[in-house]
């Protein structure tokens, strides 16, 4: 039984969700989409990415995101940094949270940032000092924690590894991402256990895809084993341009469905999630990817 009774919902559909959308969706769709997620009393929502143009067309107008963004007080809007040219670039718009990302596959990491994991962790202690001199919070993630679309299975005693030194460099928290969805909740136990040799569950979030319908079952998992963090997408949203067949994140609506059926607090209002799901599904012309939002549809 989840002896967690607080979550803190990490919501990542503006930058995670958005990044995979064919669709240009224009800067003030976006802030107004971001907006209304702080209005429904997220905490922490991952506004864009400050990565190569090139490589992610959608998030090129990151700086006019976070410009035009009328910030909430208790609201982090955390934004993607590969390098200290986009931690430059979001440090000058005045982010005050950024997430830097590794994997724990090798193939991946050289598809999704161009680097070796070793060189991808050389890449970020810039990042870090320069983070620690500017007061800005940095949170790392791990992808590909239980299998990678490249390589396949991947060894939890990588993810451990990649995740501690994360810790070590001076993230807050590192988030598991499980990029292609193939986790069912045995992975997401076995990989837990070994992390959690090495790093403590109140640092750990759970990042996880749905692409086999295995998200909600797997943060079951990951509460029960004392997780209290879990990041998530409004609409179901998303997937990861550097890994085929990752379709989006877990719906933001979906597990606070099941969290308020559990009794568990987040502070965050279920009928405005709804709305704010399908006013970005309506834009894109397509309905959520989410149980919860078709089934709570207001007219
Ligand atoms: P590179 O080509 O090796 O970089 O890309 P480079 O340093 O050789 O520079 C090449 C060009 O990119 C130069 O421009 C640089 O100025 C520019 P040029 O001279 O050719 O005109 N450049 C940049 N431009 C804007 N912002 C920057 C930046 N850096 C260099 N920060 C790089 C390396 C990391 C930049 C590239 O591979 C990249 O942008 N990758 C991002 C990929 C990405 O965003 N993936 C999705 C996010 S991760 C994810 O979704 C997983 C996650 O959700 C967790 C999970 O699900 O597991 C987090
Ligand atoms: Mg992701």
């Amino acid at each position: 039984m989840t002896t967690v009774s607080d979550v803190r919902l990490y919501e990542v559909g503006p930058r995670d969700g958005l990044q995979n959308e064919q669709k240009l969706v224009p800067t003030e769709v976006k802030v107004t989409l971001i907006e209304k997620l702080a209005a429904a009393g997220l905490t922490k929502i991952e506004a864009t990415s400050f990565v190569s143009p090139k490589w992610v067309p959608q998030m090129a107008d990151s700086a006019q995101v976070m410009t035009d963004l009328l910030r909430q007080d208790g609201v982090d809007y955390p934004v993607l940094t590969p390098n200290l040219k986009g931690f430059e670039g979001a440090s000058a718009v005045g982010a005050t949270e950024v997430a830097i990302f590794a994997a724990a596959s090798e193939s991946f990491s050289q598809k999704n940032i161009n680097c070796s994991i070793e060189e991808s962790l050389e890449r970020f202690q810039p990042i870090m000092a320069k983070a620690a001199e500017q007061e800005i919070a940095v949170r790392g993630y791990v992808s590909c924690v239980v299998g990678c679309p490249y390589e396949g299975r991947v060894d939890p005693g990588v993810v451990a590894d990649v995740s501690a030194k994360m810790m070590a460099m001076g993230c807050y928290e590192v988030s598991l991402g499980d990029t292609i969805g193939v986790g069912t909740p045995k992975d997401i136990r076995d990989m837990l256990t070994v992390v959690m040799d090495q790093v403590l569950a109140d640092k750990l979030a759970l990042h996880c895809h749905d692409t086999y319908g295995q998200a909600l079952a797997n943060i079951l998992a990951g509460l029960d084993m004392g997780i209290g963090v879990i990041d998530s997408s409004v609409a179901g949203l998303g997937g990861c341009p550097y890994a085929v067949g990752a379709s989006g994140n877990v719906a933001t609506e979906d597990v606070l469905y099941m969290l308020n059926g559990m009794g568990i607090q987040t502070g965050v209002d279920l009928d405005q999630i709804i709305e704010a799901a399908w006013y970005i599904s309506d834009f894109l012309g397509h309905a959520p990817n989410s149980k919860v939002a078709v089934a709570l549809r207001k007219t």
